[in-house]
């Protein structure tokens, strides 16, 4: 008799049920978070030109894309406007403008959508005539001064009624600054998602081209954001951002950064999100569209990617259409 192996892996991959039966990791539509762009004015939305399918929306279909997203079972979705140019300024002011474009689409959205949890970004690169995400001055991201800034827009936010403040500013001590603004105002429950591991990433792009935030004036990201090149500090900026109140953490971007969240997870065993950003989203479209890839099962392989590598959470802008195809 020859030798043949008494274990034999393939007998639990034999059939659609036997596999089933020992699946360790399943997706659903609660995974998901759906990041929307809005933009004030009249008129039809604005599809992005480096994001197919997706669109700077006018209020009106904000508030359906949003019903729609919660329809399909995605509990939450993340805002971010597209402000207008003369609207911008070195300071960022209309950050904080409680009759701006994000506190009316707040405001709107916890009245018609109810259900649905809103998750705004506080960072000032919309709002920023210099697309960078804090106060700069002489080319330098000012850290403390952008946390008065930020404080603001976090507790603006709030009375408009955001269920999670989302900082993606990486400033150092900003957590802390708006768990504690957030708190003496009354904000007791307004949650915070930091973004924690948050990569000076080239994957940004068209999400630039979408707001028009790229940035200008000298400043580098890379002073504030992270370097791709390390993971130990990225449990750091974890574990400061958990210490200073962080209800959720992220990593993003999020497929070359896979294993950043598995350690993330790993160590903290905390509520952790990862973003799959667009440059991501990109990628997958124009493949799919060529006739590539399979744009929906791999799609799919890399959304269940995020779940397996610890994912609680994962920021897609395939979170509508991934719930419908998970149906
Ligand atoms: C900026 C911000 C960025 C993204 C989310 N918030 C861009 C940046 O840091 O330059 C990127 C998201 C994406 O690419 O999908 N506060």
């Amino acid at each position: 008799m020859a030798q043949y192996p008494a274990l034999r892996p393939r007998r639990l991959r034999a059939s659609a049920a036997a596999r089933s039966m020992v699946r360790e990791t399943t997706l659903t539509p609660a995974d998901f978070i759906q990041p929307l762009f809005v933009q004030d004015g009249e008129g039809p939305d604005e599809e992005i030109h480096s994001m197919p399918g997706q669109f700077r929306l006018r209020l009106p279909t904000l508030l359906e894309r949003a019903n729609a997203a919660y329809e399909a079972g995605v509990p939450a979705i993340a805002l971010f406007p597209k402000i207008a140019d003369e609207l911008k300024t070195v300071g960022a002011e209309r950050a904080w403008d409680d009759e701006g474009l994000v506190p009316r689409a707040v405001r709107a959205l916890k009245e018609q959508v109810p259900g649905l949890m809103v998750i705004t970004d506080v960072a000032l690169d919309p709002y920023s005539s210099l697309g960078q995400d804090g106060i700069v001055r002489d080319g330098v991201i000012l850290n403390d001064e952008t946390i008065e800034a930020l404080v603001q827009q976090a507790a603006c936010q709030a009375r408009a009624g955001a269920d999670f403040v989302a900082p993606s500013d990486m400033m150092d001590g900003r957590v802390g600054a708006i768990r504690g603004v957030l708190d003496d105002q009354g904000h007791h429950d307004t949650m915070i998602l930091a973004y924690s591991a948050k990569y000076a990433s080239a994957f940004y792009g068209p999400f630039r081209d979408a707001l028009d935030s790229a940035p200008r004036g000298g400043a580098d990201k890379k002073t504030y954001q992270m370097d791709p090149a390390n993971t130990n500090e990225a449990l750091l900026e974890v574990e400061l951002d958990l210490l200073e109140g962080a209800d959720m953490v992220m990593v993003k971007p999020g497929m070359p950064y896979l294993d950043v969240l598995w350690r993330v997870k790993e160590h903290f065993q905390r509520p952790t999100a990862v973003y799959q950003v667009s440059g991501e989203y990109a990628m997958f479209k124009a493949a799919g569209r060529n006739g590539w890839i399979d744009e929906k099962a791999c799609v799919l392989e890399a959304l269940l990617g995020f779940k397996r590598a610890g994912a609680d959470s994962i920021l897609t802008y395939y979170a509508t259409e991934a719930a419908g195809w998970l149906r």
